[in-house]
């Protein structure tokens, strides 16, 4: 292996534990290749595809769920940091830490981005599946993605309406066609949030649906909410101790919304359930169906190595010592148990590498 990454400027080490890499923190070892320049994670995705070598691309690594049994190729960790500002903008590189990109950008006056504050992780993971927290998107301020190309090797920026964005999704997500190297978001000079349209977080800054806030003030606040869920990480609090959500919201068409309202009625009698209007359809709070189908917050219970967050039922936690294993037979009994009850089959957030569900 060391032949092949040579010339690359990546580091590399044997025999690592990813769970070390994880902030689900299970999986199993791999050889690791350490990237802290662009031009060496391009040099190494390059020469390990010419040599044919499976690779992992491994940043933030909190949408990861990795098996026991680790990977067998190379594990190119984005170890990139730069982040650079315009005047009405913002350039990280792929492996800058998000929250510190939100963090920075708020410090220097700008807003746009305060909404997505806290969010484990990388920035050049952000548009692989369009992450959203607290009414924004992240598509809808990124101005540009730059990418590898690993077909033809080229480096190249890619417009946000080639990236094919949806909820939780892009082109680029269960795709190993391109790396993203750089984001570019788009700010608000005037230091102003984005428009506020979740209503809780609205409500704690008295604010209209659509109005505006300090960026500051809003980014405070969106800690607050996001920390008392369990989402903001924390080593001391396995509550965080997770990939964020584990499932995403069902959106299930229109037609079969009736059905899915008639399954919950006759399992927990006459609720409100919470619903969303999607493009596509209707979506459906999995985080709700979930704790009406029997699994309340902190399942199956204290001594479980693997369990539902205390404070988020959309969570799946380890406590500690839990193996891979563990969390995809609590995510199986989880997402079994709403299928059967409801007739909605939730889908894993993650991506899961080495385990299926
Ligand atoms: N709910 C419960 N029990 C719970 C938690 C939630 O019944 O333990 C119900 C409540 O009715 C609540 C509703 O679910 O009103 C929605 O909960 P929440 O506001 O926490 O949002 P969510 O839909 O569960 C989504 C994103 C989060 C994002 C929040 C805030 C997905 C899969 N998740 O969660 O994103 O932070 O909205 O915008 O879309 C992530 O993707 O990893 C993530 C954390």
């Amino acid at each position: 292996m060391s032949e092949v990454l040579s010339a690359t400027g990546a580091r590399l080490r044997d025999s690592v534990p990813l769970a070390a890499l994880t902030t689900l923190r299970v999986g199993g070892p791999a050889t690791v290749a350490d990237c802290v320049t662009t031009d060496s994670l391009v040099a190494t995705v390059r020469a390990l595809d010419a040599a044919g070598i499976p690779v992992l691309l491994l940043a933030g690594g909190s949408n990861l769920l990795i098996g026991d049994d680790g990977f067998g190729g190379v594990v190119v960790r984005v170890a990139t940091t730069a982040v650079e500002f315009g005047d009405d903008r913002v350039l990280a590189e792929a492996g800058a830490d998000w929250d510190a990109v939100v963090a920075a950008t708020v410090a220097a006056g700008f807003g746009g981005l305060e909404c997505l504050s806290g969010i484990p992780g990388s920035a050049g993971a952000t548009p692989v599946q369009n992450v959203g927290a607290y009414g924004v998107e992240v598509e809808q301020t990124i101005r540009r993605v730059r990418l590898l190309d690993r077909a033809t090797g080229d480096v190249r920026w890619a417009e946000p309406g080639e990236l094919g964005f949806g909820y939780r999704t892009s082109v680029l997500k269960h795709s190993s066609a391109a790396v993203v190297l750089a984001v570019e978001f788009a700010l608000r000079p005037d230091g102003t949030s984005a428009p506020l349209r979740y209503g809780e977080l609205a409500r704690m800054l008295d604010a209209a649906d659509g109005g505006t806030r300090p960026a500051a003030q809003v980014r405070a606040a969106v800690l607050r909410l996001r920390a008392g869920k369990g989402m903001v990480l924390d080593p001391a609090d396995h509550d965080t101790w997770s990939a964020g959500s584990f499932f995403t919201n069902p959106v299930v068409p229109r037609d079969q919304e009736r059905r899915i309202l008639d399954a919950i009625a006759a399992h927990v009698g006459d609720v409100t359930v919470p619903t969303y209007p999607a493009p596509d359809g209707v979506k459906f709070s999995a985080g709700w169906l979930i704790e009406r189908a029997g699994f309340a917050k902190g399942f199956p219970g204290p001594d479980a190595p693997a369990r539902l967050s205390t404070k988020h039922t959309l969570a799946l936690t380890n406590r500690g010592t839990a193996t891979a294993a563990d969390l995809v037979a609590l995510a199986r009994i989880v997402r079994d148990g709403v299928a059967d009850r409801f007739g909605v089959r939730l889908e894993p957030e993650p991506v899961t590498i080495g385990v299926t569900l």
